[in-house]
């Protein structure tokens, strides 16, 4: 995979279920796609399947008439064998020709990790040109990324995550290739500014410590668990002439200005979005 024609790769990452890796990567996918790239998705997370049964609705609604953009989308479930090595084997094998098939005919390939630490994960994370980690803005998911002294939020350590993604960035680097890592906030409250400026506090000096980038996330809105039914995304809104409510417009807002954070490389097909965002 030297070709440097091929895609950007993305991928969604943190040991923890529930922090938004799934909605955030589906919201990616329409996002790019928007922007005239050509997205495919890979699900590492066989046993919930988020992201693949996303996409089956959203092929459904476009098998009913809505007009959408779809993504090329792949699983790749874990290995059966009941040897270990033999099980990793075969989940390489299998991660591997998805993902070249991917990359040599995408601009970018957004992977969606399980909310555990896996043999796939940890492919996928070896892997990514970006590594995209969402977390709410408490102390239980800070927690994932490193240990915080309870009395003055003194940084006691990197966690078993932040290990494991610097472990995944020697190997990198010894290929001299770079992993660009960025945290993420999800499901930000508007209300409990005090939790969110301590957990703010924390997180910005952990960037300069373990080596990332905070970026700013999603709010949390009641509009993402709905839409997952009609596999719509955000930016998907408004399409079919109903206007969006203000709340909404500043969804999307932030959809794409997390999409501007991931600072991806231009493609030449790449356009100008569809359609303005509202003001
Ligand atoms: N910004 C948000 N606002 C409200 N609900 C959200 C938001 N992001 C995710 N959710 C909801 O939180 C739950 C977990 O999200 P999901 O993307 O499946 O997380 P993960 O893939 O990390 O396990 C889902 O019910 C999803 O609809
Ligand atoms: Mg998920």
């Amino acid at each position: 995979m030297s070709d440097e024609r091929r895609a950007h790769i993305v991928v969604l990452g943190n040991e923890k279920g529930g922090s938004g890796k799934s909605t955030s990567a589906m919201h990616l996918c329409a996002a790019l796609m928007e922007q005239g790239r050509r997205v495919a998705a890979i699900d590492l997370d066989g046993r919930q399947r988020t992201l693949t049964r996303y996409l089956d609705n959203r092929a459904r609604a476009v098998a009913e008439g809505v007009d959408l953009m779809m993504p090329s989308y792949a699983v790749v479930v874990r290995s059966e064998a009941p040897d270990f090595a033999a099980a990793q084997a075969d989940e390489r094998h299998r991660f591997l020709s998805v993902l070249e098939d991917y990359v040599g005919r995408h601009d970018v390939v957004i992977i969606d990790c399980p909310g555990s630490d896996s043999f796939l994960s940890r492919l996928a994370h070896g892997c990514a040109d970006t590594l995209l980690t969402p977390m709410n803005d408490s102390f239980i998911d800070l927690d994932l990324i490193a240990r915080v002294d309870p009395t003055d939020h003194a940084i006691l350590g990197p966690s078993l995550y932040s290990e494991l993604v610097w472990e995944m960035r020697k190997r990198r680097a010894r290929t001299g290739g770079t992993i660009d890592w960025l945290v993420m906030r999800n499901r930000v409250s508007h209300l409990d500014a005090r939790n969110k400026r301590k957990v703010s506090e924390v997180l910005g000096r952990l960037a300069k410590r373990v080596g990332f980038r905070v970026v700013a996330g999603l709010s949390e809105r009641v509009t993402y668990r709905e839409l997952f039914l009609h596999g719509l995304t955000m930016l998907d809104l408004g399409r079919t002439g109903s206007s969006l409510t203000m709340s909404e417009v500043a969804a999307r807002q932030e959809v794409r200005s997390l999409v501007g954070a991931l600072d991806l490389p231009a493609v030449e097909r790449a356009t100008a979005p569809l359609e303005p965002v509202a003001a």
